[in-house]
């Protein structure tokens, strides 16, 4: 033992005092100590880029200062330095077609190579001086590109030790020895490779071992063989690589880690200090050329397909409608000719309703497919139209789940078509007075939510106000998850909108409508909210606003059993007591609140809406005050003023039908 290191140790001194020991490490790379030739460069990441992936080109990169490798102080005859070096170097190449055509770690007396051609000569050599002895440079190839002076080129993946020119000396499939056994691997494939080259002068044994990224360094040596370098080597050499593309293959290489020892053991690279190896293009079989030709042919076959038809359809369009300038910056217009496809020309079997302001048919858009609902009006003035559509456009940008959302209009002649959202399960009016069907008290009680919330939506939450003025049990219409969809709003005001303010009409219907509103034909929330307290009444009792006879007024009747103290008396014998008592009972009341003939007095939807779900106590309204001027012939005196036509002779619209029909629905 004590022998052994006294040995080493002498060595070692020797070592130190006879010859020079230098050594370098570099884990990634800036630009000291390196100098690059030709197109090397060092990415951001701090990777030695040796060419990167474009045909016909070379790179070179050297330690920039020259080692003495000649021994010239040996006893006998000069001989070479031992040296130790290892790197990690990557490869990149196309996802379709091959890379090539390999790097090469290089000892030369100079780090240019004039006339140096790129491919298979690795940018090292050309093809009068391959294999010329004066050329004095050793070797060490990473070949990807097989076939150098063979007629193909195909696969080259091997390791070879070359001097003075491209044909190998010694050359090997890359591999690596794993437990003992060997295994290929593909250098291109691999995310990178160490190298690990040990030369003994002594000996002039080659040590040429390659792995697979992170592997540890395999026990075996690839290569171990003597080679004759002496020939090869002048006093001081450049240590270094090059790399090199040809004319159709090419592929990125890099280095990503260098160290080197004379006269001793390289320093091992620490595999977590260098950059990281450069992503892998992702390998396809070959590149689909034919679906890309197909693929563009279709898309411009259809795109002239397209043009083709807007043109047709557009010509045919402009004969059969003309349009005014200002209707082309309305957003939400549609075209008349695709609203008399959706609904097959307005046919009878369309018909889906037959509403306040017009006819309701029901349409699939030829375009998109979706269902609609067309409501077609009929006569409506020529003049202001322009207004009206302003009004129209304006309306169309209310969006809310609890409202039939109007999705666009369109303008033919002087009959105006408004789109909505189709919505299924038609009006609530028509499920309550259903005789086979009977609307359960949750979904009754949902749906009246629902409407106080479309009601908000409109008084407060929208950027202006929007006065409904026909909120009424017709006006709902119920979708398949029984959600209150408040449809009509608004439009009531396009009505009387062409009239003189004083003269405004009254427009609602009757049993809805506020009594304040017959003195100044003045709507306002609070009308809305009168109509709102009419429909909760309605809904709990299940009973009309407005009876068969004259005699019978919906608001009076329960506010007559509200004084009986026997409010629930009223309650829709159809629901057979199934239900809350506490929210039935609360929501008679709010109806009474609502529906009382002092504008002053009623809640604000929001409040209405607070009081619909308990979010505040309901007050106490036993106090007859607010009542005081509730009777009954004031009722019916507006009501036969209504009917007599009076109030309506101020319709200059098709609103004398309407009021008519107004009246019916009503019932
Ligand atoms: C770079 O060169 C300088 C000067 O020759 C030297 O001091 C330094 O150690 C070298 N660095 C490396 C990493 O070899
Ligand atoms: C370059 O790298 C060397 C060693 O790797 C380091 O000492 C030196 O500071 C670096 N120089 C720059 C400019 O980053
Ligand atoms: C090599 O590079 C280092 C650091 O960049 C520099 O200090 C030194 O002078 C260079 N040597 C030669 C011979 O250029
Ligand atoms: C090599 O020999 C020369 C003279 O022949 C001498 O000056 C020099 O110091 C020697 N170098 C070594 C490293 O022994
Ligand atoms: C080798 O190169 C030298 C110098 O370039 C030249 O003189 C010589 O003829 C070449 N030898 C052969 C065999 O081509
Ligand atoms: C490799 O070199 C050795 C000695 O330098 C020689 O004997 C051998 O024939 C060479 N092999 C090839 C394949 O060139
Ligand atoms: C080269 O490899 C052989 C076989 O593994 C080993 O005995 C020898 O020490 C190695 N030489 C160097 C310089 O590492």
């Amino acid at each position: 033992m004590a022998p052994k290191t006294l040995f080493g140790l002498l060595i070692f001194l020797f070592l130190l005092v006879s010859s020079t020991a230098l050594s370098f490490t570099f884990h990634g790379f800036n630009e000291s100590n390196i100098t690059r030739e030709e197109k090397a460069k060092i990415d951001n990441q701090g990777r030695l880029e040796l060419t990167r992936r474009e045909n016909n080109i070379v790179g070179h990169a050297f330690y920039n200062e020259s080692i003495k490798i000649l021994d010239k102080n040996a006893s006998v005859q000069p001989k070479v330095f031992s040296f130790s070096t290892c790197f990690v170097f990557s490869i990149v190449s196309p996802s379709a077609g091959p890379g090539g055509f390999g790097l090469a770690f290089t000892i030369a007396p100079s780090t240019r190579f004039p006339q140096a051609e790129g491919g298979h000569l690795l940018g090292l050599f050309n093809s009068l001086n391959d294999m010329n002895s004066s050329n004095h440079i050793l070797v060490v190839e990473f070949d990807t590109v097989n076939g150098y002076k063979d007629a193909t080129d195909t696969v080259g993946n091997h390791v070879g030790v070359n001097k003075n020119g491209m044909s190998s000396n010694i050359s090997e499939p890359a591999a690596y020895f794993v437990d003992g056994k060997k295994e290929e691997f593909n250098m291109e494939k691999a995310d990178a490779v160490c190298v690990w080259i040990e030369y003994d002068g002594e000996t002039e044994i080659l040590n040429l071992t390659v792995s697979p990224y992170l592997e540890p360094k395999p026990n075996k040596p690839l290569i171990s063989q003597a080679v004759h370098i002496k020939s090869v080597m002048k006093e001081s050499m450049f240590f270094g690589f090059s790399a090199s593309t040809g004319k159709r293959k090419a592929s990125a290489h890099y280095i990503l880690g260098w160290s080197f020892a004379l006269n001793g053991v390289a320093p091992p690279l620490d595999y977590a200090l260098l950059p990281k190896p450069p992503p892998k293009e992702k390998h396809s079989q070959s590149f689909p050329w034919i679906k890309v030709i197909i693929g563009m042919l279709s898309a411009l076959t259809f795109t002239l397909l397209c043009l083709f038809l807007y043109v047709t359809l557009y010509k045919r369009y402009m004969v059969f409608e003309t349009l005014e300038d200002w209707e082309m910056d309305c957003p939400h217009r549609f075209r008349y000719r695709d609203l008399h496809l959706a609904t097959k020309g307005f046919v009878e079997s369309q018909l889906i309703g037959v509403g306040g302001f017009g006819s309701v048919y029901k349409g699939v858009l030829p375009r998109t497919g979706t269902e609609v609902a067309v409501k077609r009006i009929l006569r409506t003035p020529a003049k202001g139209m322009r207004e009206f559509a302003a009004e129209i456009e304006s309306l169309g940008r209310l969006r809310h789940k609890n409202l039939v959302n109007l999705q666009g209009w369109c303008k033919q002649k002087n009959d105006l078509l408004l789109v909505y959202d189709y919505i299924p399960n038609g009006s609530l009016d028509s499920l309550l007075f259903s005789r086979s069907f009977v609307l359960d008290w949750n979904h009754r009680f949902r749906i009246l939510k629902g409407v106080a919330a479309g009601l908000l939506y409109l008084h407060e939450e929208w950027e202006q106000v929007v006065i409904h003025r026909d909120v009424k049990s017709s006006n709902i219409l119920i979708d398949g998850d029984f959600n209150a969809h408040l449809g009509d709003f608004g439009l009531a005001r396009l009505y009387s909108h062409d009239k003189e303010s004083h003269t405004t009409s009254v427009v609602g219907t009757i049993g809805y409508i506020a009594p304040e509103l017959t003195r100044t034909g003045k709507a306002s929330t609070s009308s809305d909210v009168y109509a709102f307290g009419v429909l909760l009444l309605e809904v709990v009792a299940g009973t009309r606003p407005v009876g068969s006879s004259d005699q019978f007024f919906l608001v009076d009747w329960v506010l007559e059993n509200f004084q009986l103290g026997q409010i629930l008396e009223v309650v829709d014998p159809k629901l057979d007591s199934i239900y809350e008592e506490e929210e039935v009972e609360l929501v008679l009341k709010l109806g009474l609140l609502c529906a009382q003939n002092k504008a002053e007095y009623r809640p604000s939807i929001e409040q209405v809406t607070r009081y619909l779900n308990f979010d505040d106590p309901f007050p106490d309204i036993s106090d007859c005050r607010y009542y005081d001027s509730q009777s009954s012939t004031t009722s019916l005196g507006f009501l036969e003023a209504m009917s007599t036509g009076k109030t309506s002779s101020s319709y200059s619209l098709p609103s004398i039908d309407r009021s008519t029909m107004s009246i019916e629905a009503g019932r």
